[in-house]
């Protein structure tokens, strides 16, 4: 029988970490780490074996040197490119970042043509348009990573409000993944308890701002670079998902195809993860509030779209 293999292009902080936390889980037979620092890569697939020795795990991880070598991954995640610098917001990185992701999805898709393709590279929503138009997939083998963190980030603020419930809170956070990121509080509950009905609107608001601010709040201690370790335990959940076909429900960087009343746009809304990437594309009735918050967050991601459309960015692209 045929292992899973997952491709990871671009090994740095958040590529590694994901591949790290799929070994110690023994999620998948072979982890393929592909990144520019060729030597680098190697000596840390070299460790990260032996971890899933000393782990009892089966996971093999090896280096591709060039992307040819990148073959038949069931899944490859993306997250090369340049990192967020402190000041710099995740839009300043479009263009540098949408040129890496088309030359790396084209060469996925002639070296690994039936794989899910998971970004992480940010400006997020636009990448994952990129990765779309590049490929000319279909959208459920497109998904991008973003909803698991900002979600994650809102409910460990929840848990620094209240100070119970840790483990058992449920935050949910739809839209893109940028500063119009759209937290719902009427969707998250501790233990099945309505966040309404524990705090009032005043503290929500202040974990919905703390939540736009996660990703910044950590780009500010570390100066040198931004989050890895809440991203990279995000994106692997999205892999266990995916491999073991679970059928789970998960916020997701999608195209809409007329969801929420939006098409030709990428934003995060709940889908259903299994074997076929998104298996469905799920809608939820969202208030007026939450309604024209999630226009503007849409709106944000079809201004950067229309950004690469006017740099031609798709012209050579049949
Ligand atoms: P990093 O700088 O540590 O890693 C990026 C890696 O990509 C480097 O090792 C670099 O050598 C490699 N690379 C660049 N061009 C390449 C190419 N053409 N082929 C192969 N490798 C290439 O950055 P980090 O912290 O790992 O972040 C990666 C990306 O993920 C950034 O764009 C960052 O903004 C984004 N990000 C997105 C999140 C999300 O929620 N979607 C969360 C965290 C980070
Ligand atoms: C984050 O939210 C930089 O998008 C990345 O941490």
């Amino acid at each position: 029988m045929k292992g899973t293999r997952v491709g990871i292009v671009g090994a740095g902080n958040v590529g590694a970490t994901v591949a790290y936390s799929l070994a110690m889980r023994g999620v998948c037979h072979e982890i393929i780490l592909r990144d520019n620092k060729i030597d680098r890569a190697k000596g840390m697939a070299l460790d990260m074996s032996q971890a899933a020795n000393a782990a009892r795990q089966h996971t093999v991880v090896s280096v591709a040197e060039d992307m040819s070598e990148l073959t038949d991954c069931d899944i490859v995640i993306i997250t090369a490119g340049s990192p967020r610098k402190p000041g710099m917001s995740r839009d300043d990185l479009l263009m540098i970042n949408a040129a890496i992701m088309k030359e790396v999805v084209l060469d996925i898709k002639k070296y690994s043509p039936n794989a899910i393709l998971i970004p992480v590279t940010n400006p997020l929503d636009a990448m994952v348009y990129v990765a779309l138009k590049a490929t000319g997939w279909d959208r459920n083998r497109v998904v991008g990573m973003a909803g698991i963190l900002d979600s994650a980030r809102m409910a460990h603020f929840i848990f620094e409000k209240v100070k119970y419930g840790a483990g058992q809170i449920r935050a949910s956070v739809m839209g893109g993944h940028g500063d119009d990121m759209v937290p719902l509080p009427r969707f998250s509950t501790i233990a099945g308890v309505p966040l309404t009905d524990l705090l009032s609107d005043e503290e929500i608001e202040e974990i919905v701002e703390k939540t736009r601010n996660g990703g910044a709040e950590i780009v500010s201690y570390l100066k040198t670079g931004s989050a890895y370790y809440a991203p990279a335990k995000s994106t692997a959940i999205m892999v266990e998902a995916i491999l073991n076909n679970t059928k789970q429900i998960f916020p997701c960087a999608v195209l809409l195809d007329g969801e929420y009343g939006y098409k030709d746009v990428v934003s995060g809304i709940p889908v259903a993860l299994g074997s076929n990437g998104v298996e469905k594309f799920i809608e939820v009735s969202l208030n007026e509030k939450q309604a024209k918050n999630f226009e503007k967050s849409c709106n944000s991601v079809k201004a950067l779209i229309d950004t690469l459309h006017k740099n031609n960015f798709f012209d050579d692209i049949g």
